[in-house]
């Protein structure tokens, strides 16, 4: 494995590159990220690594998935800091393409999975996992992948990319890692770093939530109730709730009553930040006072 990660801008050089590995037999792993990487990166890659020979992480802003009055202008780019951060993380290849190399003749072609894009964020985010689908069949289609791996911290979006792969029959499995947290619960994520000292010493309450109304559903308590409180609390510490809602796990459109596990996801501007959370509850599953097992 390289120590120091190669910096790719080109869909020639690096299939010329992967090529290379592949002809000696070597699987490999993609991370696609948008950069800015923080810890929840990294636990991603470690993942990829345990799945595959050689590692691409790409780094790509993709204009397709930001709405017309979102921050794609504003998003943090750090493509310096963070190729200098995955030295030594085991990654080979950083995949840095432009906005041009992967829409050289602008976006013709789009990929949708309306089942599954107008729910949760869709509502509010009209074209958003259009944007995300078309960009991850692109950096499927260039890199070829053996295994790809997502958070599932944007739960719904891996929903998306399952769903995608399965439907095109694409030859790659596709792997949701776990959530990475601060200590206080927030979930990591590039987007933090809008937040104010302020808005992050009261960001872990959305985790909180989660687990709240999550021990409602395990024990059979009023959950609508606990969906009413936490809707106030937050409320209560500046953030502005988009959705909190329950869905069956499997399959976001399906009926709850038949899950054997639900996903309780929750969409919360607070500040400059839209932050988005989930938590897995095994349904049937004993009831305890802690936080739910994921
Ligand atoms: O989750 C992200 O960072 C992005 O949506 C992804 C999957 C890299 C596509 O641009």
């Amino acid at each position: 494995m390289n120590e120091k990660p190669v910096i790719i801008s080109s869909v020639n050089a690096i299939r010329k590159q992967l090529d290379v590995f592949r002809s000696s037999g070597q699987t490999i792993g993609l991370v696609p990220t948008m950069g800015n990487l923080h810890q929840g990166h990294f636990d991603l890659i470690e993942e990829a690594s345990r799945r595959a020979d050689r590692i691409v992480v790409s780094i790509f802003v993709n204009p397709m998935q930001f709405g017309p009055h979102e921050d794609f202008d504003a998003y943090p780019r750090t493509l310096k800091t963070d190729c200098n951060a995955l030295d030594g993380y085991g990654c080979d290849i950083i995949f840095a393409p432009t906005v041009r190399e992967i829409y050289p003749k602008g976006i013709n072609t789009e990929i949708d999975v309306p089942s599954l894009s107008s729910i949760l964020c869709g509502q509010n985010r009209p074209g958003h996992f259009k944007g995300v689908a078309t960009v991850v069949a692109k950096l499927l289609n260039i890199v070829q992948p053996n295994v790809a791996v997502f958070g599932i911290k944007d739960y719904q979006q891996l929903q998306v990319i399952k769903t995608m792969v399965s439907d095109l029959q694409m030859p790659v499995e596709i792997v949701g890692a776990d959530i990475t947290r601060e200590p206080s619960g927030l979930a990591m994520s590039s987007r933090n770093t809008y937040l104010s000292k302020e808005e992050r010493s009261v960001a872990g309450l959305l985790h909180q939530s989660l687990i709240d109304i999550g021990n409602a559903l395990k024990c059979g308590r009023d959950v609508s109730l606990a969906l009413k409180t936490a809707r106030q609390s937050l409320k209560d510490a500046g953030f502005t709730i988009d959705y909190i809602e329950i869905h069956n796990a499997a399959d976001l459109n399906q009926p709850l009553i038949e899950a054997e596990k639900a996903v309780i996801l929750i969409a919360a501007k607070l500040g400059k930040a839209r932050l988005i959370d989930n938590l897995i509850v095994p349904l049937g599953s004993q009831c305890s006072g802690g936080p739910p097992s994921v």
